[in-house]
């Protein structure tokens, strides 16, 4: 006799048929009902002329389908045996609150067994079954971009959660050809949906390069590419179920080939070990270190296809939440609020799918010329003096040197906008001498404001009167403590918030005319764990039912109560926004302020943070092992849409030596935003504290970096315009090569320069991975065929490698000790031959400060072709005049030195070396 399971599927597959014959008569379109029992977990490829397609009505119908759940519920029960069989590797936690034990696991609804090997421990003992009695599609119909449903949970079934929404509607819209939305709410009470504006579509565009298909029940969605077939999303996974409760929410997807990049902020390799691993989010102020959550908040992961495609899945939430991988492979998101909103992005490339998730999130900012110099910090300078001091001493090192910050220590008594008129009472005049030197001064400000001086400190008493700052859940100011002691939070949601930020930013430049601010400590940071000095409730917000595995495993710890009220949201729901919110505001100010553009550079970020501010990876240690992980990090938020990001050159905390300060600041001078930056209680890391080998060796790369300004700032155009990434991973170039695939030691600028930086102590060869190309050292011109191989490369205390691939043309200018003084020097163009002997590149070029140059038009754009023995210029644009000469051109790939050489027919002078005929 079948089980009243079965009978309940061929009940099921009775209806479907039916449904497809309902519908089958009209015009073929995307949504495919699929029912072929699903997919085995691990068969994450759709067959795509397999799959039966529901043709899809012309017009919106209500009731298109319909599963009468109940009525079949009535004929058969619930299920009532478990099917527990089933992979480790395939088993998704069904209990990953703490204290599973049998009898809570079945409570639940779901199986129980220790894995089946014991040396994996992270193997749930506590799984969903395959039977699980989950969410039901209902009411499916089309829509203007797409289709929607509701999604019903049968009411005899419960998750275990408080709170569970037993209808939810799905909407699912085909946005661009190449971009899949979809989420999953309860339209009946309004829940919170983070408020960052996102672009609406209302037309399905044609030839989409995915397809969806829905099973209905157990529900489920997938997404996959049509050329391939390959799966991009995948939740038909019927262990896997989807829950939707007041403070749990989880869906999973199984993932094609479990190669997944990104899932930050976190410490960790470029490449997600897909054994077992847990990401948590929520926004920290922690030392990076493994396996905790960090500064940021980005739920985005690209994952490569076996074909080397690539594509990518955004999770848009802002709550604490887990991800977690398992080797199925499958990714799962678990979040304690908000609703479930996913963006699919088909690529194919990587930088593809980089370009259509910031057009999403938001493009990033154009950052000013000079903020690409080298920037100099530390925390402890005691006086303005000793600020003037290191100025003067690197200053006469003659190395390129464009902007001295000060931390917190300028400030009196810690407070935001202002200075301590004794200690650094010569701040004005250090800033000044540093304009005059056409050198910048960037601040430091934090978020909290103290509440320690009503009556005579005006950020407090306006953001009293303006009532802009975060409320406790009664209704008063949340008082925490950070530097100053007793502070209040600005709640920079508040639509007051801005212009009181502005006015403060604004008078304190009048004191200290700043050229950028750098917004530290807001992930909102408050010393201790009590989320506020009188601590917080016991309410649902601050102990909810679950709280991810962040670090202390407490919403409370270092921050703010999750119940501190915002404009419109609980501290809850907008934590991890606050420091996006708050780079928002600083990035609007310094523009008001300035009339030009600035830079901010934020420690906390969230998806889209990238169109105000940069970002550094915070308060990392003088290690070898840190500076290695400032690569992956590096690269992690290229995707994240923040490109112009940095680490603390030399470290942080800890004393560095000067072996590793010197191979970190030759690795720095290939982090978009270059800063030497320095903890209280370490000893002096600026250049010129070191011997004279060490400063010839950190001079050398900041010239190498001050003559490739013009080819960052190029790619840094380029990733404003076009999300594209500007610093990328092998990979990215190479996507069918699949050693590229772990590589997170070398890096690429745009698809020009790989380089291949010194890790570790001692260490005077590199060992580097060259894809199949040509390249030529960037200084003498030896020529490597890459074969996909690594090769040993001769990497004195003096040299970094970097390498330029053959087919590109790398504009350069010769380097002086300001980006002013650079600027007014001749070009240079590098010209690297492919086989072809042909090579191609652009030159962006504009004042280097102005806002808005793109759509005044007032920049000007050179691209470069070369082929054979010929190479031109091509203006593509002009808009922006200045006197621009190219005094050298540089060839490398030929093979036999060429006797003359003429521009526009007049005869230049040609020097050609013997060997490497460059
Ligand atoms: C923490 C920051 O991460 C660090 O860079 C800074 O020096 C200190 N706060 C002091 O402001």
């Amino acid at each position: 006799m079948a089980s009243p399971n079965a009978i309940r599927r061929s009940g099921l597959l009775c209806l479907l048929s039916l449904l497809i014959s309902f519908v089958s008569f009209v015009e073929p379109r995307y949504v495919m009902l699929n029912d072929n029992k699903l997919n085995k977990a691990n068969e994450n490829v759709f067959t795509y002329s397999k799959v039966a397609m529901l043709n899809r009505p012309e017009k919106p119908t209500k009731n298109n389908f319909r599963f009468e759940m109940d009525q079949i519920e009535q004929l058969y029960g619930p299920a009532n045996s478990l099917q527990c069989t089933m992979d480790d590797s395939a088993r998704f936690d069904c209990h990953p609150d703490t204290g599973a034990h049998a009898a809570a696991c079945e409570a639940r609804g779901c199986c129980w067994a220790p894995a089946s090997t014991l040396k994996v421990i992270d193997v749930p003992y506590c799984f969903f079954p395959t039977n699980y009695n989950g969410y039901y599609l209902d009411q499916a119909k089309n829509t203007e971009s797409g289709f929607s449903s509701r999604l019903l949970r049968p009411s005899y079934s419960k998750s275990g959660w408080p709170g569970d929404v037993f209808e939810l509607q799905l909407e699912v819209a085909y946005e661009t050809k190449t971009r899949l939305h979809f989420k999953i709410y309860d339209p009946n009470n309004k829940r919170y949906e983070v408020p960052i504006p996102t672009p609406k579509v209302t037309e399905i565009p044609d030839a989409l390069a995915y397809g969806v298909n829905v099973i209905p029940n157990p529900f489920g969605i997938a997404v996959f590419r049509k050329s391939t077939g390959a799966v991009l999303f995948n939740s038909e996974i019927p262990q896997a179920p989807l829950i939707f409760s007041d403070q749990f929410l989880q869906m999973s997807t199984a993932t094609g080939s479990g190669l997944i990049y990104g899932l930050g902020e976190h410490q960790n390799p470029f490449l997600i070990n897909s054994t077992w691993k847990q990401f948590s989010f929520w926004a920290r102020d922690v030392f990076p270190m493994d396996n905790t959550n960090l500064y940021g908040s980005h739920p985005f992961y690209l994952g490569m296809e076996k074909d080397g495609s690539a594509y990518g899945v955004f999770m848009l939430n802002s709550n604490a939440m887990d991800v977690e991988i398992q080797p199925m492979p499958a990714v799962t998101f678990r979040t304690i609020g908000g609703i479930l909103d996913f963006y699919v992005f088909t690529g194919p490339t990587p930088d593809d799918v980089i370009r259509q998730y910031t057009e999403v999130i938001g493009l990033p900012v154009m950052p000013p010329y000079w903020s690409f110099g080298f920037h100099l910090c530390r925390y402890g300078y005691k006086n303005s003096t000793e600020v003037q001091t290191v100025i003067n001493r690197n200053r006469a090192l003659g190395i390129p040197y464009e902007v001295q910050w000060t931390d917190i220590d300028y400030m009196d008594r810690y407070l935001d906008w202002t200075y301590d008129k004794e200690a650094y009472g010569t701040l004005p005049d250090v800033v000044k001498n540093l304009h005059d030197h056409d050198q910048k001064h960037i601040i430091i400000v934090d978020p909290g404001i103290s509440n320690q001086y009503p009556g005579s400190y005006a950020p407090y008493d306006d953001g009293v009167k303006a009532g802009i700052f975060v409320k406790n859940a009664t209704g008063q100011i949340l008082v925490g403590s950070v530097w100053p002691g007793k502070t209040a939070f600005p709640d920079f949601s508040h639509p007051g918030a801005a212009e009181w930020w502005y006015q403060h930013a604004n008078n304190f430049h009048k004191e200290i005319p700043y050229d950028g601010l750098w917004t530290d400590m807001n992930e909102p940071s408050n010393m201790g764990r009590g989320g506020s000095t009188v601590g917080c409730t016991n309410n649902k917000l601050d102990k909810p039912p679950y709280t991810p595995g962040i670090r202390d495993g407490d919403l409370t710890s270092n921050t703010l109560c999750p119940s501190a009220k915002h404009y419109e949201h609980n501290h809850y729901d907008v934590h991890s926004l606050y420091g996006h919110m708050e780079a928002n505001a600083t990035h609007a100010a310094l523009q008001r302020i300035l009339g030009k553009r600035s830079l901010v550079i934020t420690r906390s970020s969230f998806a889209g943070t990238g169109q105000f501010a940069g970002h550094w990876s915070g308060d990392i240690a003088s290690s070898w092992e840190d500076m290695y992980y400032t690569i992956p990090q590096m690269l992690n938020f290229q995707m994240f849409g923040i490109p112009m990001f940095g680490a603390d050159i030399c470290g942080f905390r800890e004393d560095t030596t000067e072996e590793l300060c010197v191979r970190w600041m030759q690795l720095g001078a290939f982090y978009p935003f270059m800063r030497n930056h320095n903890d209280i209680h370490s000893k002096d890391q600026d250049p010129a504290v070191f011997s004279a080998n060490a400063q010839k060796a950190m001079k050398l790369a900041l010239l190498l970096r001050y003559s490739l300004l013009p080819h960052l700032y190029t790619l840094m155009h380029d990733s404003h315009i076009s999300g594209s990434a500007v610093v990328r991973p092998l990979f990215f170039q190479y996507p069918t090569d699949k050693n590229t695939y772990v590589i997170d030691r070398q890096f690429l600028w745009g698809d020009t320069l790989l380089i291949s930086p010194v890790l570790t102590q001692g260490q005077t060869v590199v060992s580097a991975y060259f894809p199949r190309d040509l390249w030529y050292d960037i200084y003498e011109g030896q020529k490597i065929v890459g074969n996909g191989s690594a090769v040993q490369l001769q990497a004195p205390i003096q040299k970094i490698n970097v390498h330029v691939r053959g087919g590109s043309i790398v504009p350069m200018q010769q380097p002086d000790v300001t980006t002013v003084a650079a600027r007014k020097k001749p070009f240079g163009l590098l010209v690297a031959l492919n086989v072809s002997m042909q090579a191609s590149g652009t030159l962006y070029w504009d004042d280097g400060e102005s806002l808005d140059t793109d759509k005044a038009g007032t920049f000007t754009s050179i691209h470069f072709t070369a082929d054979k023995d010929q190479l031109t210029s091509q203006l593509q644009h002009v808009g922006y005049r200045s006197e621009m000469t190219i005094d050298s051109v540089r060839v490398m790939g030929l093979s036999s030195c060429p006797t003359s050489a003429t521009v526009n027919s007049r005869d230049v002078t040609v020097y050609c070396h013997g060997e490497t005929k460059v």
